[in-house]
């Protein structure tokens, strides 16, 4: 088995080749920042998008022979997180839960989330490539509370979603709601 970075140059448009290593250099940037293992922040972000730029036939395939939850199929946004877990775990012999969390969680977020998949939630959101309405106020946030920088993130997210008529993954709802709890509890919402 080639490495990651192998596979990254192999697999991946130049895009999202560009976007992946915005992810690991950001996401390692945080992990110093709060505390957590720039290591494992990196081999998170490295993997996170490996079926980014998969056919989405393909990817039917793995949510097929996974076993995974028939609510991925045709669904590439949602199915690239879990599918990556599962290899990565199964064909580089990653084993720690933590960061094979990160990267199965990585698109929706989820309830209780922690530092490590956090870390990866935002730095996909707001590395350097990225351009969106709200990014900077994003980037701003995450320099001072992750945990305000995600919930910031995640709003938008659901109100994106919402928006489009896209599909809403509860564990996004749960994601956000939880952080609003924790934070509301800290006295810290700060009308967010
Ligand atoms: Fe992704
Ligand atoms: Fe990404």
């Amino acid at each position: 088995m080639d490495s990651i970075e192998a596979y990254i140059e192999r697999n991946l448009t130049e895009k999202r080749k560009v976007h992946t290593y915005g992810v690991a250099e950001t996401a390692q940037r945080f992990a110093a920042r709060y505390g957590a293992s720039e290591d494992k922040a990196r081999t998170a972000a490295l993997f996170h998008d490996m079926f980014r730029s998969t056919p989405q036939d393909a990817l039917n395939m793995y949510v097929r022979q996974l076993g995974l939850d028939s609510l991925y199929l045709d669904n590439a946004n949602l199915a690239h997180g879990p599918i990556a877990a599962v290899i990565m775990e199964r064909d580089y012999h990653i084993s720690d839960p933590d960061i094979l969390n990160a990267v199965r969680y990585h698109t929706t977020g989820r309830a209780a989330m922690s530092l490590l998949e956090k870390i990866l939630y935002l730095a996909d959101a707001i590395e350097p490539g990225r351009e969106y309405p709200g990014v900077d106020e994003a980037r701003r946030l995450a320099d001072e509370s992750l945990d305000r920088a995600c919930l910031f993130s995640m709003e938008r997210s659901v109100t994106y979603i919402r928006q489009r008529g896209l599909f809403l993954h509860e564990d996004t709802i749960h994601a956000r709601d939880d952080l609003k709890d924790k934070l509301a509890k800290k006295g810290d919402s700060n009308g967010l």
